[in-house]
């Protein structure tokens, strides 16, 4: 049985909005670290991943629950324990070699064993011959590896790594990726754990002994998987591919065709997040995967290829084309439904009926805002009465977002009007309704 270094025991975590109303983010996270495992955490945005990486630094205190480092109640940020985060903010006016030194100077460390573990790291981090240099004058991989190893010279027994490659072209943060795992798999890091939060599938599967997944609205842990391939892995040996077939499987399980499946997650509630997707991204992926390179079927993983989007765009695309019945997701493979046939077929106007019809069984918030319209005498509201019933549940950023989506898709399949400079929803116009 592997070591417990950390552990969460039904953590929860709520937060207090401007206007005086709590959010749960984080309810019965139930999650233990163990000495000499590398694991990832993927889940959607706004999930509580950073959130739950905080509390296990202890940076932020968990409201229910219980954190145990060691099986010692964690108060406060522990020495052994270092967060990398996604941006790091080095200090302009400090070298390479200086920023790297900052936690130990803090720390009362003798400036000759500062110099010697700074050097020592900046060298394993393959940044030598710039400890001089400032921070403008290196690339943003540069500035990441300073980062990285001003958490490295701290010795920590625990590494955090919040999306630590993901401001970084792709090349780049592959190879600083594998760089780490060269200094991990090598032993040449005194880290006994690696916790990371990725929204790349292909990176967790290739990092990582294991996968999590979160579940949101509040983030918890859902599902689960262990990778025993020993790395380094190559991506695109089978086992690898299909590990990540699997983690895509995972992360849109529960968004299957609604009534198929038992989970609450599977049917949209009025105050859940809609994902960002335009109409023309739905429809585009909706053509891609009837041509007859595809012939209504894909690898999710492949028609990422195929579309160039990004894990987080195209799983959002994905779950609404079978929240809305156009498509199944299973396994990793998606599926256009008879109905996501007929709709390719069909001309515009007959498109934005089948849409519309759909959004009013699938999405709540579209139908209780033609709902309300119907039942205002002036078929007239502000969009600001539906941003105030989101925030019950949704933080601001993410209730302008749901309620734009909603807005866009209404308008499109003609359930509704909006008036940009007025801020108000209003029910089509009767003319409008003759002219087409
Ligand atoms: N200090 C805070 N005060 C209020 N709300 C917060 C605070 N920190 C996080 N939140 C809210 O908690 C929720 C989860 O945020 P968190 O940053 O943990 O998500 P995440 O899964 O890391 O998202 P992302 O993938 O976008 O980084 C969000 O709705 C966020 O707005
Ligand atoms: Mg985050």
């Amino acid at each position: 049985m592997a070591t417990p270094i950390i552990e969460l025991q039904a953590v929860g975590k709520s937060f207090r909005s401007a206007d005086g109303t709590s959010r749960t983010v984080l309810d019965g996270v139930d999650f233990t670290l163990h000495e000499g495992e590398i694991v990832a955490l993927l889940g959607q945005s706004g999930s509580g991943k950073s959130t739950m990486l905080r509390i296990m630094a202890g940076l932020t205190g968990a409201d229910k629950g219980q954190v145990l480092y060691h099986g010692m109640p964690l108060y406060g940020a522990a020495r052994g324990i270092r967060m990398v985060f996604q941006s790091f903010a080095l200090f302009p006016w400090l070298t390479v070699q200086k920023n790297v030194e900052l936690g130990l100077e803090a720390q009362g460390v003798p400036e000759a064993e500062r110099e010697r573990r700074s050097a020592a790291v900046i060298d394993l981090i393959g940044l030598s011959g710039f400890e001089g240099a400032l921070p403008r004058e290196l690339s943003g991989g540069m500035r990441q590896r300073v980062g990285i190893a001003r958490a490295l010279v701290m010795e920590p027994e625990v590494l955090l790594m919040d999306e630590a490659f993901s401001a970084l072209d792709v090349l780049t943060g592959e190879r600083l990726r594998e760089d780490i795992l060269e200094l991990w798999e090598a032993g040449k890091i005194p880290t006994k754990a690696i916790l990371v939060v990725s929204h790349n599938i292909e990176e967790a599967v290739m990092m990582a002994d294991r996968v999590l997944v979160f579940a949101s609205n509040p983030g918890r842990v859902r599902s689960e998987l262990a990778i025993g391939l020993p790395r380094p892995r190559e991506d695109d040996k089978l086992e690898v591919r299909a590990l990540i077939d699997e983690v895509y499987g995972m992360m849109t399980a529960g968004a299957a065709r609604p009534g198929r499946t038992t989970e609450k997650e599977a049917k949209l509630q009025l105050g859940d997040r809609l994902p960002p997707v335009n109409i023309a991204r739905i429809e585009g992926v909706l053509e891609l995967l009837t041509d007859e390179r595809h012939h209504g079927r894909a690898d999710l993983p492949q028609l990422g290829e195929d579309t160039e989007l990004t894990d987080a765009q195209l799983l959002d695309v994905s779950i609404v084309l079978a929240l809305l019945g156009f498509a199944n997701l299973a396994h990793g493979d998606i599926t256009v439904t008879p109905l996501g046939e007929q709709y390719v077929a069909a001309g515009n106007q007959e498109r934005q009926a089948l849409f519309g019809r759909q959004l009013l069984e699938h999405v709540p918030l579209v139908a209780y805002i033609c709902h309300s319209l119907a039942q205002d005498s002036s078929g007239d509201l502000p969009e600001e009465l539906f941003l105030r019933l989101l925030r019950f549940t949704l933080n601001a950023e993410e209730a302008t977002s749901t309620l734009r989506v909603a807005i866009e898709w209404g308008r499109y399949a003609d359930l509704f009007e909006y008036t940009f400079n007025t801020g108000t929803i209003h029910l089509p116009s009767a003319d409008a309704a003759h002219e087409s």
